[in-house]
């Protein structure tokens, strides 16, 4: 449809037509009940409210997916609408639809922008295949602090790669056509949560946020900031409040901040019932103020609460110059249903969903996501990969023989399609005996004495973490660490991997893991992706984007902390805690490989920078081993004297190297003067002359020295 057949459609709207557009309501309101097909994901709220007129104005429907699903709720939704413009259908599909990849955290330990790009694409095949057309992902939310629930869904703690990984997930989903629409087998990516979400008081979900702004722009704005860059469709705005305004009531944030200084032109929708609950946030006095408040900061779409409908009459008598955006924002969802081909076709089809859903390309990718998302955190004595002569072993723990390895937000995924750590282990490699056990106890004492090698699997349940999952026991289950030193009493070698949502703090047992692989939630293919690594048919590559505390109280903690007057030594009067050791567990950008890699040949272009003159860092990554493999290089900053504080190191670039077997890599990375440029105590962007160190991988040994 052209533009101006648009604007007809736009001028021929009654105004409830319009805010229909504008209201997105659950699937259950047109099909009768939740059945198998739905997925609630919040509070229930009333939308019964609405009579059968008004459901027939609606925009779209979260919630609701597979094709005859959606393909029968539009049609009939089509046959009895005045207007008959097609409803969207969004959906939650985090780490994909029904093939389901590692959470986003664990995905993010690859680092890998191009993986994280095709996860993007075959997760937007499922969905379109299933009749959904948005996706509410990705999320780039910052994170520092383990207990908050939701950093399964996040990229870690370091504004760029989290930036950079989202611009790659949107690229991923949106497969922009050169004609600007989006392609038949794509879907509109909605960037979420705007913003900083992520840094809840305490690590509460939904709590109020208070920083500075120059926090929020070096920080937690600079992930969308950066995602942006790809223009997604959508972007929601998030449930917190930020410096004393909810941000669904911030024109602040969404209209001087997110359009204004970020650039962005399309939908804002809320989160679920976030205009509802601005009476709770005690800033609306009732529906109608808070439908105000949020149409007034800029909020296009409300999601699931229906003021904007309940209200629209006496809003717009009282304020007509709302008008205007009111029919703008109606405009963008026209656009979008064009761009995305609904008007031609609104139905999903039905014959390709099968074909589609599950199919081997995606399901070699979620192995291929799997292996490159698990981190090898300890590997003592190169206990790890199971070696000839381990053929008998003993797999013991509560995720020995589960299948439910999808995590949290697993969308339509289903555990029965999923692989177990067992039957991984039976397919990687048929030659190795695998006798499984929940517990030590349960094994017969033949079995333990014909025993090899025991794999010990522990985690945090999947149910743990996720919306509305923080914690503050970040440690293991208490009959999980008893587990471990059982089986370390046996004196057989033995290797613990582990799966979960979140970083867990792991002091009191750590010294009990010989090796330690951490898979997080993998997804679909874990079992097999896993067993790979365990049986060296693949080495581990992940670093860590997120830093693991030794104790839960050691929270929030992340690598790029501001410097201080007394930092953290062993003094009493220095910056730590007294109780604790100095830094985290393990740190951002830690993992080992089973490659015993080197570098070599560290050279560095001159000793300053200039505005027309880059610097770039150059060396050798030497592989004596039989893996061919991506090796993970960091390059770290480290301004030495500024006037505002400033981190102490700062991720300034990052490759993933594929590094030949018995062969060895040339890596190139370059430092330019806009790494060097920051936000001030003024809020001004700047740069100072000064004197720069720079890192590789290693945050405690400076490599080179230049200046501005
Ligand atoms: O997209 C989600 C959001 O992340 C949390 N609240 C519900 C939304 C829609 O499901």
């Amino acid at each position: 449809m052209d533009n101006n057949r648009l604007k007809e459609l736009l001028a021929s709207m009654t105004l409830k037509e319009k805010f229909g557009q504008l209201s997105q309501i659950t699937g259950e309101l047109y099909v009768g009940q939740v059945d198998e097909e739905m997925v609630e994901t919040g509070p229930a709220y009333p939308q019964h409210i609405l009579d059968e007129d008004t459901i027939y104005t609606i925009g779209s429907v979260i919630g609701a997916s597979g094709a005859e699903t959606t393909n029968r709720i539009q049609a009939e939704y089509l046959q009895r609408s005045r207007l008959k413009i097609p409803l969207l259908f969004m959906h939650d599909a985090i780490h994909g639809y029904r093939t389901i990849f590692p959470i986003p955290l664990g995905l993010s330990c690859s680092w890998d922008e191009q993986l994280v790009k095709l996860v993007a694409e075959e997760t937007a095949s499922e969905l379109r295949a299933a009749g959904i057309h948005v996706n509410f992902s990705p999320m780039t939310d910052l994170v520092r602090d383990a207990r908050w629930g939701r950093v399964m869904e996040s990229f870690g703690e370091d504004p760029l790669l989290s930036g950079n990984l989202g611009r790659a997930m949107i690229r991923g989903y949106q497969k922009i056509l050169r004609d600007g629409r989006i392609a038949p087998d794509g879907v509109a990516a909605c960037l979420k949560h705007f913003a900083a979400y992520g840094a809840g008081v305490a690590g509460k979900d939904y709590n109020a946020v208070d920083m500075s702004m120059r926090e929020f722009f070096e920080f937690y704005g600079k992930p969308y900031e950066i995602a942006l860059q790809e223009r997604p469709k959508l972007v929601m705005s998030s449930f917190n409040s930020f410096n004393g305004v909810p941000v669904t009531a911030s024109s602040e944030m969404l209209k001087e901040i997110l359009r204004g200084q970020y650039g962005f032109e399309d939908l804002v929708i809320s989160d679920w019932g976030a205009v509802t609950e601005l009476q709770k946030h005690r800033v609306a006095r009732d529906g109608k103020e808070a439908a105000e408040l949020a149409l007034e900061a800029g909020v296009d779409i409300e999601m699931v609460s229906t003021h904007y409908l309940e209200h629209f009459e006496a809003i717009v008598a009282e304020r007509p110059e709302l008008l205007e955006d009111v029919d703008a924002a109606v405009m963008k969802v026209l656009r979008l249903k064009n761009e995305l081909g609904l008007f031609e076709n609104p139905f999903a089809d039905e014959a390709n969903e099968d074909e589609v859903i599950l199919n081997p390309v995606s399901l070699a990718l979620a192995e291929e996501a799997g292996i490159r998302s698990c981190v090898l955190l300890k590997n003592e004595n190169e206990m790890l990969p199971l070696r000839p002569e381990h053929r008998n072993i003993i797999l013991v723990g509560p995720f020995a023989c589960t299948r439910e390895l999808l995590g949290n937000w697993a969308c339509k995924g289903r555990f029965r399609d999923a692989v177990s750590l067992e039957e991984g282990l039976q397919q990687a490699d048929d030659s190795l005996s695998v006798a499984t056990f929940a517990t030590l106890e349960d094994c017969p004492k033949e079995v333990l004495d014909r025993c090899d090698y025991i794999v010990v699997a522990i985690g945090e349940y999947w149910e743990q973490s996720g919306e509305g999952h923080s914690s503050v026991y970040l440690e293991l289950e208490d009959k999980q660490k008893q587990l471990i030193r059982d089986v370390k009493k046996t004196g057989l070698p033995y290797a613990c991997v582990c799966f979960s949502g979140r970083p867990l703090a792991l002091q009191d047992i750590v010294d009990d893991m010989p090796a330690l692989l951490w898979c997080w939630y993998p997804g679909t293919r874990a079992g097999v992706a896993v067993a790979m690594l365990l049986t060296g048919q693949a080495t581990p590559t992940g670093k860590l984007t997120m830093s693991f505390p030794r104790v839960s109280a050691q929270t929030p903690i992340y690598y790029n902390e501001y410097s201080t007057g007394r930092p953290a030594n062993t003094s009493s009067y220095s910056s730590r805690y007294q109780d604790c050791d100095i830094g985290p567990l393990f740190a951002f950008g830690h993992g080992l490989t089973y490659t015993q890699a080197t570098y070599s040949d560290f050279t560095i272009s001159g000793s300053r920078i200039s505005e027309t003159e880059d610097l770039w860092v150059t060396f050798q990554i030497n592989n004596p081993s039989q893996y061919e493999y991506s090796e993970i290089v960091i390059l770290y900053i480290e301004d030495v004297v500024s006037r505002t504080v400033r981190p102490v190191r700062e991720m300034k670039a990052y490759r993933v190297v594929p590094v030949p077997a018995y062969g060895s890599a040339n890596v190139e990375m370059p430092i330019t003067l806009e790494d060097l440029r920051y936000v001030d105590a003024d809020l001004r962007k700047t740069v100072e002359p000064g004197e720069f160190r720079v890192y590789i991988n290693d945050l405690e040994h400076p490599l080179f020295t230049f200046e501005y």
